[in-house]
């Protein structure tokens, strides 16, 4: 019997344009927003390490060097000055945040060549830049732009059922049928509690087409053999390799895909509207600024 593979190692695709949030991401990468006290990015790591990830590679490009500053940045200096200044419970918070391990690597860079190095090509033309790092082992792929919020991280969940299946496995999360039309959705059939057999996936259905209300959360497992439809995949219209897309024609080519649907809220970070309302649910959650700003909003409504 083959020995069953567990996934040690997780792309994080961070080099996206973010055009929803210009003119901000213009110098500001949407992956360093905010969500309550620290970045959207900071939520993903986290969850990549409480899942016993060991190995995080970065997808990242020209411009956006702000995100291995903020993960890899010296704080010496600045720890001296809290030092001096008797800023201690600042201090230990510097300190729990550099325990976040040494081994996230900054090491990729999407190879462009001069004319594409800011047209990024696509999610899936991201993920295929970290394929020699991938080699023959499984793979988390985690967008940079997408939290779960839950008991057990998100990818640790999916890991279970990567353990048991040894597939590529897609995160799923029920979305209200009137909103399903801007979401990648799958045509699937149920096999246990949340695991699902993916028959096809279908990207902004109309709701009245929309063959469930099962969305397509930016959180994956996938096996080495998706870079062979990475790399063979056409830029869509709109010239991007996407990861959706491929997956798409493994289920085509008669491959196993499966669905989870994960336990945890889901809070997407992906455009302006949908940041606020990410920040405002933590906000209001968070154990010391919920109360403050329930105050205000009481004020000003
Ligand atoms: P999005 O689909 O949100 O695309 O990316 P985007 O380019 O970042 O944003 P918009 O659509 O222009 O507003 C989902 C994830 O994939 C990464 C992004 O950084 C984000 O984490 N991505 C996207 C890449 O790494 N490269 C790409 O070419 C596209």
């Amino acid at each position: 019997m083959l020995k069953k593979k567990s996934v040690k190692k997780a792309i994080i695709p961070v080099a996206g344009l973010g055009t929803r949030f210009l003119p901000l991401s213009k110098i500001l990468p949407k992956e360093l927003f905010p969500l309550v006290d620290k970045p959207v990015l900071q939520y993903i790591i986290e969850e990549a390490l409480n899942s016993g990830i060991k190995e995080i590679i970065f997808v990242s490009r020209e411009g956006k060097e702000m995100i291995s500053e903020y993960f890899a940045g010296d704080n010496g200096a600045l720890k001296e000055i809290l030092k001096a200044r008797k800023k201690d419970k600042i201090l230990k918070e510097l300190k729990d945040f550099e325990k976040i391990p040494q081994n996230i690597s900054f090491s990729h860079y999407i190879s462009f060549s001069e004319v594409f190095q800011e047209e990024p090509l696509g999610d899936g033309h991201a993920i295929l830049q970290a394929k020699e790092e991938i080699k023959e082992e499984p793979v988390a792929v985690l967008f940079g732009d997408d939290v779960v919020i839950s008991k057990v991280p998100c990818l640790k969940q999916l890991m279970k059922v990567f353990e048991k299946y040894q597939c590529p496995i897609i995160s799923l999360y029920r979305v209200p049928k009137k909103r399903i039309s801007s979401y990648g959705v799958v045509k699937a059939k149920k096999l246990e509690n949340r695991i699902y057999k993916i028959k096809e996936i279908i990207e902004k259905p109309p709701a009245k087409r929309a063959p469930s209300n099962l969305a397509i959360v930016g959180k994956y497992i996938l096996t080495p053999e998706i870079f062979k439809y990475l790399q063979k995949a056409k830029p869509s219209q709109k010239g991007e390799i996407i990861l959706a897309e491929c997956l798409e024609k493994m289920l085509k080519d008669g491959k196993e895909v499966l669905g989870y649907e994960f336990e945890g809220k889901w809070l997407e970070c992906g455009d302006k509207e949908k940041w606020l309302k990410s920040h405002l649910y933590l906000t209001l959650k968070h154990p010391q600024f919920g109360k403050i700003l329930k105050k205000e909003l009481k004020k000003l409504t």
